[in-house]
């Protein structure tokens, strides 16, 4: 388990509910406002009329019993009046939210995102990037995710920027991603989907478009072997164990899907979707046994010895 809980989430980020940051988020945020100060003043109206008559009128000694009414025309038309009149405002500007919030999708998604147990899949498809449990936007574009998922259900979630949306197996969901500034952003998997469903963070790295090009072009340059030493061992030892049955390297013999593609590892902030910071000694606790990182994480313990583990870390720590 992390021992600092700094590690575990993007650097400078938390879970922000109330915190919109892009059209998308505003426009729901503002409706969830004004829904709160309706609802609030309609509470207040209530139950200050009950107060009101509680006291007013309250039995008294020795006082005659009330008019006693049986139906009033002109106040049942009121009351039912002005509710209908409440829901039609509240249907109007929840249509009015929803059309800014989740537009119709683009005929071509600049995103794919895949939810795995537990981590997530981004490729986009234009370029060619692939990496893992983190998404990279440029800021003020609005980007068309299609989302879909391997294995269970997911739920896509990074409060600040767009609603929640379920990954399904079998039938792919859109949302619009948007920031209307630069910054890390949180994002998690917000429905429950197996062991680790905790640890299934991901963080959306929002950079200017000059940045975002920058890190495209770096993402899309395969990995270079390393000539000699531990690293050269380390990539040999790779691609001679089950690494390349699950992980993908560009430039190498690994072409699996089935784990996180580890081209440019070493330029990824975070381990195992969020559980712990990519730094060499964490590496290290993960490829001693992942599972005592991460229980039930479905990368098995290889048993590596001290030296292998070296090897590999040393290999891994070159994917920049
Ligand atoms: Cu994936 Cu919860």
């Amino acid at each position: 388990m992390p021992s600092d809980p700094e590690s575990v989430l993007p650097i400078g980020a938390a879970l922000r509910v109330l915190a919109p940051e892009s059209p998308q988020a505003h426009a729901m945020f503002n409706l969830g406002v004004v829904t709160a100060i309706i609802l609030g003043a309609i509470f207040v109206i209530v139950a200050g009329l009950i107060v009101y008559a509680l006291m007013r009128f309250r039995w008294r000694e020795g006082e005659p019993e009330p008019v006693q009414l049986a139906g009033n025309l002109k106040i049942e038309i009121i009351w039912t009046a002005i509710p209908c009149a409440i829901v039609a405002a509240l249907f109007m500007l929840t249509a009015r939210a929803m059309s800014l919030a989740d537009p119709p999708p683009a005929p071509a998604p600049d995103l794919i995102v895949t939810g795995h147990q537990w981590w997530w899949e981004v490729r986009y498809p234009e370029s060619g990037v692939v990496t893992a449990n983190e998404i990279h936007l440029p800021v003020g574009r609005p980007f068309s995710v299609k989302l879909e998922s391997s294995d269970v259900l997911h739920e896509f979630w990074v409060p600040e920027l767009a609603r929640k949306i379920t990954a399904v197996p079998g039938h792919p969901n859109h949302l619009w991603l948007e920031a209307d500034r630069t910054g890390t952003f949180l994002g998690i998997c917000s429905e429950f989907c197996g062991t680790q469903h905790a640890w299934m963070h991901f963080s959306v790295i929002v950079e200017s478009p000059a940045d975002f090009a920058a890190w495209q072009k770096a993402q899309l340059r395969p990995a270079a072997a390393p000539a000699a030493g531990a690293a050269a061992e380390g990539l040999a030892l790779f691609a001679r164990t089950s690494c390349l049955s699950c992980h993908a390297i560009a430039g190498t013999a690994a072409r699996a899907r089935v784990g996180p593609d580890l081209t440019h590892f070493a330029s990824r902030r975070h381990l195992g979707a969020g559980i712990a910071a990519n730094t060499a000694a964490n590496l290290r606790r993960w490829l001693t046994n992942p599972q005592e990182v991460k229980p039930g994480v479905k990368m098995p313990d290889f048993k590596f010895t001290d030296q292998q583990v070296t090897q590999l870390v040393a290999y891994l720590e070159t994917l920049q």
